[in-house]
C-alpha cells in the first residue's frame, strides 16, 4: 500500500470511528450564504481557485480580488516545463516558489500546472526523442514533484495528451513517440515523488460526452484496473456560447470510475449567456460528489488569455460580473461533499511486494518498478521489524549496464553494480511496522533487483 493510499485508509478510519460512536461529520448540505467564493466553496468541501500570473503579484487591484474571494492558486505559466528547466537539468523555481509562498500566507491551496505538456516544452526537451527524452522527461517529473513535496493538493501530471476531432486516440507529440506508456511513466514518478499530492489527468473540449472525452475516460478506466496511481481527471471547460447537456453527466461518469473530477480552466465567451453558462458548471459541480474544486482561468477579464472575449468574473477594474453572482449563488445552493466515500469506488489494488514484510527485528526492503525501454524509476519501501530502527541502509545490486542517475529520500553511494542507499535525517527513525519510501531513477535496466535491508 503506498503513502497516497495510507492517507486515505486513516481518513476511512477516522470516518468509520466518528460514525460509530455517533458524531456527526456531515459537510453542510443545505443552502449556505457565504459571500466569498473561495468562502462558500470551502462550506460544501470543496475549493474555488484561480489562474495566477506571478508579475501581478504586486498590482493591489489584482490581489485585493484574488485574496478575497479565492481559497486556491494556480500558476498560469510559471510551473511549465520552459519556465522551471530552461536548460537541462538546471531548475529554476524561483516564481513558482513565489506562488506557493503567497497561497500559504494567505491560507490557499495550490494546483500544480502541469509537469507533462506537448506546449511550452524548453527548446533542449523540443529536440529530443526516445531514450533520452523519456529519461529527461521522468528527470523533470520527479525533480518538480519533489521540489514542491507536501505542497500542492494536486498535479496536472500530464496535460492535452488527447486528439482533438473524432478519432479518441492520441495527439501526435515527441512524448508520445517515446511509446504510449509515457502517461502511466510519468503518474508512477509523480507518485514516488509526492505521494500526497492528487494526481490529475487534464485537458479541454471534454465538455460532454465526444470521442475525446471517452479516450480519455477509457484511459482512466484502464489505469485504475491496473493500479496506476490517477487520482483525478481535470475538465479545463474553456467555453463559448453554450454548454454541452451532458457537461454534468460526463463528470458523473468519470467520478464512477473511482476517481476525483475538477473543473480546471474555467471561462466563458462573453455575451448573453455568460452569467448563465458559468452558474450551470458550477451547478454541475456541484451536484457531482467528487467534484472537488473550480479554478477560473484567471482573475479579472484583462488578465485573460483570451483577450477580447472577457471570459472571467470581474471586470477589469475588479467589481464582480453578473456571472460572478450565479456563482455564488450555485455555491450556496449547492450540495455538500459527503464525507462517506462512495461506495462505487473499489479500493485500488497493489502490485504485490518483491519481498514480504518482516516479522522479526531488523528491516525488509520491496522495489516496485516503472520502466521503460532504456531506464526506470524504482520505488523502494523499508518496513521496520519488531525493533523498529534508528536508521536503514539497503543495498541494492543492479543489472550490468543499469546506473542510478538520481534518488530522493535517502542517500546513494554509488551508482552502479552494489548500490547503498541510507536514510536521510526525517525517514530513519521507525517504530515496529512502520514504513519509509525513497526513489532512484536509472538508466539501462532495473529488471530483477532484489533489495536487502539493515537497521541500525
Ligand atoms: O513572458 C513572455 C514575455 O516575456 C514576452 O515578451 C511575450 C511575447 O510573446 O511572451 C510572454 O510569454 C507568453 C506567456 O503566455 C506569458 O504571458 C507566451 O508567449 C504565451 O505563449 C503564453 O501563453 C500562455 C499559453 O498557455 C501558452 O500556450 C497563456 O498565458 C496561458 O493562459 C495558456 O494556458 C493554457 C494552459 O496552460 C493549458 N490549457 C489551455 C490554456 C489556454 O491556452
Amino acid at each position: 500500500m503506498n503513502h497516497r493510499k495510507v492517507l486515505r485508509a486513516a481518513v476511512t478510519v477516522a470516518v468509520a470511528g466518528a460514525l460509530a460512536s455517533g458524531m456527526t461529520m456531515a459537510m453542510t448540505t443545505g443552502a449556505s450564504a457565504g459571500t466569498t467564493l473561495g468562502a462558500s466553496a470551502a462550506e460544501k468541501g470543496r475549493y474555488f481557485g484561480a489562474a495566477v500570473a506571478v508579475n501581478k503579484l504586486s498590482n493591489s487591484t489584482y490581489t485585493t480580488v484574488l485574496n478575497r474571494e479565492f481559497n486556491s492558486v494556480v500558476a498560469e505559466n510559471e510551473m511549465k516545463w520552459a519556465s522551471n528547466e530552461p536548460q537541462q537539468g538546471v531548475f529554476n523555481h524561483s516564481s513558482g516558489d513565489r506562488l506557493v509562498s503567497h497561497a500559504q500566507a494567505n491560507g490557499m491551496s495550490v494546483r500544480g500546472h502541469t509537469l507533462l505538456w506537448h506546449a511550452q516544452q524548453p527548446g533542449w526537451a523540443q529536440g529530443m526523442s526516445g531514450s533520452a527524452l523519456r529519461n529527461a522527461m521522468i528527470n523533470h517529473v520527479t525533480q518538480v514533484a519533489t521540489h514542491y513535496r507536501g505542497k500542492i493538493h494536486s498535479w496536472d501530471v500530464v496535460n492535452e495528451a488527447f486528439a482533438d476531432g473524432g478519432s479518441g486516440g492520441r495527439r501526435d507529440s515527441n512524448l508520445q513517440r517515446t511509446g504510449n506508456d509515457w502517461i502511466e511513466a510519468a503518474f508512477r514518478a509523480a507518485d514516488a515523488a509526492d505521494p500526497g499530492a492528487k494526481l490529475c489527468y487534464n485537458d479541454y473540449n471534454t465538455d460532454g460526452i465526444n470521442a475525446k472525452s471517452t479516450g480519455i475516460y477509457n484511459m482512466v478506466r484502464d489505469f485504475k484496473s491496473r493500479g496506476v496511481p490517477i487520482d483525478c481527471v481535470g475538465f479545463q471547460s474553456h467555453l463559448g456560447t453554450s454548454l454541452a447537456s451532458d457537461y454534468q453527466a460526463n463528470l458523473q461518469r468519470f467520478a464512477d470510475l473511482g476517481v476525483d473530477v475538477q473543473i480546471t480552466e474555467l471561462d466563458v465567451m462573453t455575451g448573453g449567456n455568460q452569467a448563465n453558462i458559468f452558474g450551470a458548471v458550477t451547478r454541475a459541480c456541484m451536484n457531482v460528489s467528487r467534484c472537488t474544486g473550480i479554478t477560473v482561468w484567471g482573475v479579472r477579464d484583462c488578465d485573460s488569455w483570451r483577450g477580447s472575449d472577457n471570459a472571467l468574473l470581474f471586470d477589469c477594474n475588479g467589481n464582480k460580473k453578473a456571472a460572478y453572482t450565479n456563482v455564488l449563488n450555485a455555491l450556496n445552493a449547492g450540495p455538500g461533499i459527503p464525507t462517506t466515500p462512495p461506495t462505487t469506488t473499489p479500493p485500488p489494488t497493489d502490485p504485490p511486494p518483491t519481498t514480504p514484510p518482516p516479522t522479526t527485528g531488523g528491516c525488509s526492503a520491496s522495489v516496485s518498478l516503472n520502466s521503460w525501454n532504456g531506464g526506470f524509476v524504482a520505488s523502494v519501501k523499508v518496513t521496520a521489524g519488531s525493533a523498529g530502527t534508528n536508521g536503514w541502509n539497503v543495498s541494492v545490486t543492479l543489472p550490468g549496464g543499469a546506473s542510478v542517475t538520481n534518488t530522493w529520500s535517502a542517500t546513494a553511494s554509488g551508482s552502479s553494480g552494489t548500490v547503498r542507499f541510507a536514510n536521510v535525517d526525517y525517514n530513519g527513525r521507525l517504530t515496529a511496522g512502520q514504513v519509509a519510501e525513497f526513489g532512484f531513477q536509472g538508466t539501462g535496466s532495473g529488471a530483477g533487483m532484489t533489495p536487502t535491508c539493515t537497521a541500525s
